[in-house]
């Protein structure tokens, strides 16, 4: 058993680490060939993209995907501590869970994902938890298979989170949910430590794939089809600084730009490392889509630095107007936190004034919410929930209306449209465009799905954009 510790989880030292090739034990294959699982996927698209790993574990020891968490034989949370509502979930669904095993007294049952590495979570799990047959942090990955044996064959709880990062494993199998778009990993972890946010706690020091395997990866994926990939990491922009001395994301894009590829993306970007090379190259080449998430948090300069972000509002948006004038046509999104701790109405004010200058394309807003152990979560906060949420409803009103207004200017443009499917409610094809907006679109003649279309523009929403195929 290994249990999570926070000291452990905040060193960030130079410790070396081993790029190791996973093996699947040839003991363990098909060995529970009878039996199906679910997995339910909470938070960000890393751990989307864990949970693909995490289905080709469980398929290579012989389970199959049920329908429903309801016939699954083994039902594996894949968990977020991002915010207290993505904990609360994962809790709830705990509940059902336990209700469902008085039923089904064979059911495994397992936590992954963020909330393994948290220490509440686990003691809580310890504690009055014990139907959870076991508890496998977002280190120990490649561990699943063993983890789930040793909790079927001893039917003891097993726990096994390692605080700090070991050893980067490659080659771990996938099973990706869709056929045309895939997230290619590129970098782990973070060290910003930004004031209010668990994650460089509970996913480690950043750590680099080498830019081989992921060029390997890429190839790969061309050759079975794909069209777009998504470069993924909780800071991209920080691909290559702990093991090249003179490679960083610019140049990764770069190289994987000149490759038989359709559509690049990457996410997400802090604007602290954001380099001219990385705009240059943006600029450069066409199936890099010109679609940037760069969160702001807030317009304050008080704020942010109370958040540890690092830049300035002046910096971010000499930042910001840099890409747009750079990179033609780019849609830039980003993230926004209202209500930290002691945010005045001038300092809200500030940000909505920030988001009156952007007029972002897309925007995820949130109200604060205190994560155990973060510095953010000892400040003094004199200000109310209600008066966040209030906050919280104006900023939507002004987002929420640039988009509509950006929505607008397409109308009557054509836009390059990846085929994704149809929507049954709608009847209609639906796809992404290249600046990433969703586009529901009628067709007179046959489309495959994965094909690239020409889509004319014929009215916007706030969320998505009508339109007709050419
Ligand atoms: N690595 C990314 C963000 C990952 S988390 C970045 O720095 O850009 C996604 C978003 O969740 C953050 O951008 C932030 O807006 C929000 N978030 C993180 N911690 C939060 C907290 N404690 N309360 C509210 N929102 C939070
Ligand atoms: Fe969290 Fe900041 Fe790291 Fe993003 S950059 S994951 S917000 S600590
Ligand atoms: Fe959540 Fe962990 Fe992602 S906290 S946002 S699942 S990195």
């Amino acid at each position: 058993m290994h249990l999570p510790d926070y000291k452990d989880a905040r060193t960030r030292d130079k410790r070396g680490y081993k790029r190791v090739s996973f093996k699947f034990s040839d003991e363990l294959r098909n060995k529970y060939r009878n039996k199906s699982y679910f997995i339910k996927t909470y938070g960000c698209q890393m751990n989307e993209h864990d949970s693909e790993n995490i289905a080709a574990l469980l398929e290579e020891l012989g389970f199959t995907l049920a329908d429903s968490y309801l016939d699954a034989d083994l039902v594996l949370l894949n968990t977020c501590s991002i915010r207290e509502n993505a904990h609360n979930k994962a809790f709830g669904m705990l509940g059902r869970l336990k209700h469902l095993k008085n039923e089904k007294k064979g059911l495994i049952i397992g936590v992954c994902g963020c909330m393994a590495q948290e220490v509440s979570v686990v003691d809580e799990i310890l504690r009055d938890y014990k139907f959870v047959n076991f508890v496998l942090g977002t280190h120990n990955l490649y561990q699943l298979p063993n983890v789930i044996d040793a909790a079927i064959e001893n039917n003891l709880q097993q726990v096994e989170v390692f605080s700090r990062e070991g050893d980067l494993y490659e080659g771990l199998p996938v099973v990706r949910v869709n056929p045309f778009k895939a997230y290619v990993n590129i970098i782990y972890g973070c060290n910003k430590f930004c004031t209010y946010c668990i994650v460089p706690y509970t996913r480690g020091r950043e750590r680099s794939r080498a830019k081989e395997d992921i060029l390997k990866e890429v190839d790969d994926l061309i050759c079975d089809g794909y069209k777009e990939v998504t470069l993924l990491g909780q800071n991209v922009n920080a691909y290559g600084k702990d093991l090249y001395n003179d490679y960083n994301l610019g140049d990764l894009l770069e190289e994987i730009a000149k490759k038989d590829i359709p559509r690049i993306r990457f996410m997400t970007s802090h604007p602290w490392d954001f380099t001219d090379k990385m705009i240059e190259v943006l600029g450069k080449y066409p199936n890099i889509m010109p679609s940037i998430h760069l969160p702001v948090q807030s317009g304050s300069n008080r704020i942010l630095k109370l958040m540890g972000r690092r830049y300035t509002r002046e910096s971010y948006l000499e930042l910001f107007h840099k890409i747009k004038d750079t990179v033609p046509n780019v849609s830039i999104s980003t993230d926004i936190i209202v209500g930290f701790p002691g945010e005045t109405e001038e300092d809200f004010l500030e940000t909505i004034s920030l988001v009156h200058e952007c007029q972002y394309d897309n925007a995820f807003t949130f109200v604060f919410s205190s994560r155990d152990g973060t510095p953010a979560c000892k400040l003094k906060d004199n200000v109310s929930i209600s008066e966040k949420e209030e906050r919280l409803q104006r900023l939507n009103k002004v987002v929420n209306y640039y988009f509509l207004e950006n929505n607008k200017k397409l109308e009557g443009a054509t836009l390059k449209v990846l085929v994704e499917g149809i929507s049954e409610k709608k009847n209609m094809y639906y796809g992404y465009s290249e600046t990433n907006k969703l586009i529901n679109f009628v067709s007179e003649k046959d489309l495959e799905m994965g094909e690239i279309v020409d889509v004319l523009i014929t009215s916007a929403k706030t969320w998505s954009l009508d339109g007709k195929c050419k």
